[in-house]
């Protein structure tokens, strides 16, 4: 059974953090088990994190090693990953005037 007790840890970094994972584990699996509740923000800067977790409301994208807007429940924890949340889906919220 993926993710178990007994399976061996490694690492991920989510926005520059070593987060603990397990092998089978999602990234929202991991992301939640960190205590991180949103994963992105929409265009008029609400928080979106887990909705659905079978992927079919892309609330949870998150970018993964550069690839942006890769949905957290259905990408498995692969050691080393690089995971930033905290984007905006479809560029900034409007009138934040920063960049996409
Ligand atoms: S939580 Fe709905 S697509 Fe991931």
């Amino acid at each position: 059974m993926p993710g178990t007790p007994s399976d061996p840890t490694f690492a991920i970094y989510v926005d520059g953090q070593a987060i603990p994972a397990r092998p089978g584990q999602t990234l929202a699996a991991v992301l939640l088990a960190a205590g991180c509740q949103t994963f992105r923000y929409t265009r008029s800067g609400k928080p979106r994190g887990i909705f659905c977790g079978m992927g079919a409301c892309f609330d949870c994208l998150v970018t993964v090693d550069g690839l942006a807007d890769q949905r957290a429940c259905m990408t498995p924890a692969q050691p080393g990953m690089q995971v930033q949340t905290g984007t905006l889906a479809g560029g900034p919220p409007a009138g934040a005037g920063g960049g996409a």
